[in-house]
């Protein structure tokens, strides 16, 4: 597609997230069906169902020849990355939307045979429009976001979710101890494509992970770039933008410095698994 194209979707985009969000604020004063998936604490309820369909009903009408690859299952099941591929989470974060009623996300990535080329991550609640077309700069709402300058590991806030710091089987539990006992904090949000939002916009400064899928990082990925930020699975190694990946994702300098950490981590015995 070209410029123009990406400008007319963009403008499509906006407007129906905008909806979805409204859909979403109205739907917190009645009364919502929460259920269990794998887990007792992996929820969907009936809005991130009809926000799906909302969302993938309308790409699909206006680019019937595009791919989605989305978490509720009414997308596609593309096998490759040719063409243009949309990767779509109709509520990132939906045990915050259940228990807090607050801090989640709809999170929208595009991809161009492989490459990411515009991203839109909506804070709901906070009215806050994240988002970037490829080359064009990235911004929350219509204030464009300042490019990434290099963070040390002593001034970083780092984002993570202490599943990764006690007993688990992805990651040795002591892998990022000296990181976390010399960094300036550490944050968790609950909802991947605010925290890698909030990575683009300098608001905290790394956002690590061990398992996340294409829906959840698809957007952030892309608005992370567009600043000048560095994202990759935790060894290091690109991420398969098909596939539940661990993601590193960080401000330039403290990406290279958790690599290495991690690297190092990894050559002395400890172990690091790829979902
Ligand atoms: C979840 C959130 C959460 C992350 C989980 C994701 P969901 O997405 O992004 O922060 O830690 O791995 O599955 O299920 O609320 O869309
Ligand atoms: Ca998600
Ligand atoms: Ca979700």
């Amino acid at each position: 597609m070209n410029r123009t194209d990406w400008i007319s979707l963009e403008k499509k985009v906006t407007e129906w997230i905008r909806d979805a969000g409204n859909k979403l604020r109205r739907s917190l004063s009645g009364s919502l069906d929460v259920h269990t998936k794998s887990a007792h604490n992996d929820l969907v309820t009936n809005m991130d169902k009809e926000i799906e369909q909302f969302l993938v009903r309308r790409i699909h009408k206006y680019y019937p020849g595009h791919q989605i690859i989305s978490e509720e299952g009414f997308g596609d099941k593309p096998t490759d990355t040719e063409g243009i591929l949309w990767l779509v989470d109709p509520i990132d974060g939906t045990i915050n939307f259940v228990k807090q009623k607050c801090f989640f996300a709809i999170s929208i990535g595009i991809y161009e045979n492989g490459k990411g080329k515009a991203a839109y991550i909506y804070d709901v609640m906070n009215d806050g429009l994240f988002h970037c077309i490829s080359g064009s700069g990235a911004y929350l709402n219509n204030k464009r976001l300042s490019p990434l300058k290099p963070v040390k590991v002593e001034d970083a806030l780092i984002d993570l979710s202490s599943t990764w710091i006690k007993p688990n089987k992805r990651i040795d539990q002591d892998v990022l101890t000296d990181i976390l006992l010399k960094c300036s904090g550490t944050r968790a949000y609950g909802a991947a494509s605010i925290e890698l939002a909030y990575v683009a916009a300098g608001l905290i400064n790394a956002y690590f992970t061990m398992r996340l899928s294409p829906w959840d990082y698809g957007a952030g990925l892309i608005l992370i770039h567009e600043v000048g930020g560095q994202t990759t699975r935790a060894d290091g190694l690109p991420i398969d933008i098909l596939s539940k990946s661990s993601i590193l994702a960080a401000a330039p300098g403290l990406h290279q410095d958790m690599v290495r950490h991690i690297r190092s981590q990894v050559a002395s015995g400890k172990f690091l698994r790829e979902p």
